[in-house]
């Protein structure tokens, strides 16, 4: 064998090693992994990942809420689904002794939930238990879960990734939400909040484009922020239900003709605005 050839085989050898150590790497992370957190994507159950359908699968205990449940019955059967807790993020870090009156009994309420979610996620994972919690969507997009990373650091948990609204929005928008003329960036942002500083009406004077997360806050106060740095004649598009086939719908205008499109209009939970040029935006004139 010449010089040559012992060269190769000791690079081929030393490839397969290092595969060998990538995948024992990977196996080792699965089986000490007992914690997931699982984003189930949005719309219908066909925009679940593969990964997400495996975690399901393997694990023994699952927290879902009862539309996560419905939509995932196949893969869920005859596994132990809790259901009932949902929305424990509301003042997560802070000592309800600190508030007062109805804010402090709202803030006792979850806490005394969310002790309890903990003491079962923490009594699952020590009886040796894989445990997944399912989140619509992606779970670290406005995520209602994120808070949960934080709690069981210590559990090292594993995030399986969504597909995101934002995603099946652009989407059903068949358009690309960083091609335009003058920008290529995009702003994610939900409605403004006391105390928030990066509101709107700031963000907005770029012109860049903006996906909004409405969670049932006002169309009409979003629309009026929006109008405050951008013309009227910026287009704007209303997506409702992104990601199901038999009831996506958009709705498209300008920023000075949209409130007059949804008027009567009742927008779902599940609905995402557009804002930006990139909805006019032409590849063949570049306009
Ligand atoms: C709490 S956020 C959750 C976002 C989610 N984590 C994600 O990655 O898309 C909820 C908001 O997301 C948007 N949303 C969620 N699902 C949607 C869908 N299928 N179509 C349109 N908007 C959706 C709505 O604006 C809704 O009020």
């Amino acid at each position: 064998m010449n010089a040559v050839c012992v060269s190769r085989r000791l690079r081929v050898l030393g490839l397969a090693a290092l595969a060998l150590l990538l995948a024992s790497i990977a196996l080792a992370e699965q089986a000490t992994t007992q914690l997931y957190l699982v984003g189930v994507g949005p719309g219908d159950a066909d925009l679940a990942t593969l990964r997400a359908i495996r975690v399901m699968k393997q694990a023994d205990l699952i927290f879902a809420s009862d539309g996560i449940r419905e939509k995932f019955a196949e893969h869920l059967q005859g596994k132990e689904v809790v259901l009932g807790y949902w929305r424990l993020f509301p003042f997560y870090g802070k000592d309800p002794a600190s508030l007062q009156g109805e804010e402090r009994q709202q803030a006792e309420r979850i806490d005394a939930k969310r002790k309890e979610f903990i003491a079962r996620v923490r009594k699952a994972v020590a009886d040796k238990k894989i445990v997944a919690i399912l989140d619509n969507v992606d779970p670290l997009i406005y995520g209602p879960w994120a808070w949960c990373l934080e709690e069981f650091e210590d559990l090292k948990p594993v995030v399986v990734p969504g597909v995101s609204c934002f995603n099946a929005g652009n989407a059903a928008l068949r358009r690309g939400v960083t091609n335009s003329e003058q920008t290529k960036s995009v702003i994610l942002s939900a409605a403004d909040w006391p105390g928030k500083t990066d509101t709107i009406d700031r963000l907005s004077v770029h012109h860049s484009t903006m996906v909004l997360f409405t969670m049932r806050a006002e169309f009409e106060d979003f629309i009026k922020k929006l109008l405050v740095n951008y013309p009227a004649e910026t287009p704007v598009a209303v997506v409702k239900h992104a990601g199901y086939v038999d009831k996506e719908e958009v709705i498209e205008g300008t920023l000075g003709t949209i409130l007059d499109k949804v008027k009567g209009d009742a927008l779902p939970f599940e609905y995402l605005i557009y804002v930006g040029d990139f909805l006019k935006y032409r590849h063949k004139n570049g306009k």
